[in-house]
């Protein structure tokens, strides 16, 4: 490559390098401030107004306003999450096109000492990438503006693609994944989506389970459900934390218990994945205990004449 391409090609990595840098420092910025509920761009309501609970005396007229106010907040707060993840959409677009392209190698093969950096600005981007999805899915299942695309699909073969999607994170922390897959007719469901529910349950699998760990991945029926299960010998999750979880921005582990969190971590897996199975008609449920296990429950509702009888399917 000629040396005048070649030091365009090192600016405009420069200069993506810091461009990604501030949308990252962005980014942190922004979800610490909502995660300490101080994301407000227009409303201003004293955070003891959040964090009191209501006196006994309280009159229903107070409580009235204190609701609105709430209500009121957390609208704020949605629209706020949607207009900051667009915003950070469009720059990541085409942050997003350079770097594949510099990476298939079609600006010009990447000069050695290049090899690492572009690496790293790949799997940085896609983190942010990642956490600029999750924002969009938030604001949309909070606004009501989540779209599902039904179809038929077996639970089964999305739990399969998602284990498969992850194997590389297992196979880096030597985890165990086993599979018990029983008859279990079709359900009517978005596959991207339950796609999506099963691989943030999966990822949590790994992420707190401990190197060398066990993930059982199950999916059978139970009545007029079909009930995927994604049970791990990891960490646990302490008992008072565990209504905590679903919530948006929620980061309940204590730091010293696992390593793994890091700062793509931004609490928002569980919250998504409740929302998008609360959507289909289906329910989401935990049970843990710390440092033994940890196993999340989805049911989502069988087509109505594909009932089953004792975890048999009776009809298709
Ligand atoms: N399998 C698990 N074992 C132990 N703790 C878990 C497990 N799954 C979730 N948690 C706890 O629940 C919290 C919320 O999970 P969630 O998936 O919403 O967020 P996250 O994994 O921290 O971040 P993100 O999913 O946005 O990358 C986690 O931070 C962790 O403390
Ligand atoms: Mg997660």
């Amino acid at each position: 490559m000629a040396g005048e391409e070649l030091t365009a090609l090192e600016r405009r990595v420069r200069e993506l390098e810091s461009e990604l840098g501030a949308a990252r420092r962005a980014i942190t910025a922004l979800t610490e401030k909502l995660a300490e509920g101080d994301g407000r761009p227009a409303v201003t309501v004293p955070a003891a107004t959040v964090d009191q609970p209501a006196a006994p005396g309280e009159t229903e007229s107070e409580l009235r306003r204190r609701n609105a106010e709430l209500d009121r907040l957390n609208r704020s707060k949605s629209e706020f999450i949607s207009i900051a993840a667009h915003e950070f959409r469009t720059p990541m677009t085409s942050i997003v096109g350079y770097l594949d392209l510099i990476s298939q190698g079609r600006l010009g093969p990447i000069p050695d000492p290049m090899q690492r950096p572009v690496a790293s600005l790949m799997r940085n981007t896609q983190r942010l990438k990642r956490l600029i999805d999750d924002m969009l899915d938030v604001s949309r299942l909070d606004s009501g503006r989540m779209v599902l695309h039904r179809d038929a699909r077996d639970l089964r073969e999305l739990a399969r693609s998602a284990i498969g999607e992850l194997e590389a994170f297992t196979l880096a922390k030597q985890h165990e994944v086993e599979t018990e897959f029983a008859e279990v007719p079709l359900v009517d469901v978005d596959g991207d989506k339950i796609h999506q529910v099963i691989t943030n349950l999966l990822a949590n699998a790994i992420k707190y389970t401990p190197e060398g760990g066990r993930i059982l991945v199950s999916v059978g029926c139970d009545g007029e459900w079909a009930v995927l299960k994604v049970r791990d010998n990891g960490i646990g999750i302490p008992e008072g934390a565990r209504g905590k979880i679903f919530e948006p921005f929620s980061e309940i582990t204590a730091p010293q218990f696992h390593s793994s969190a890091g700062p793509d971590s931004a609490g928002l897996g569980l919250y998504i994945a409740r929302g998008i199975v609360l959507l289909h008609g289906g329910a989401i449920a935990v049970d843990s205990r710390e440092a033994q296990y940890t196993e999340f429950t989805v049911r989502l509702p069988l087509l109505p004449g594909a009932r089953t009888h004792g975890g048999t399917t009776a009809a298709a």
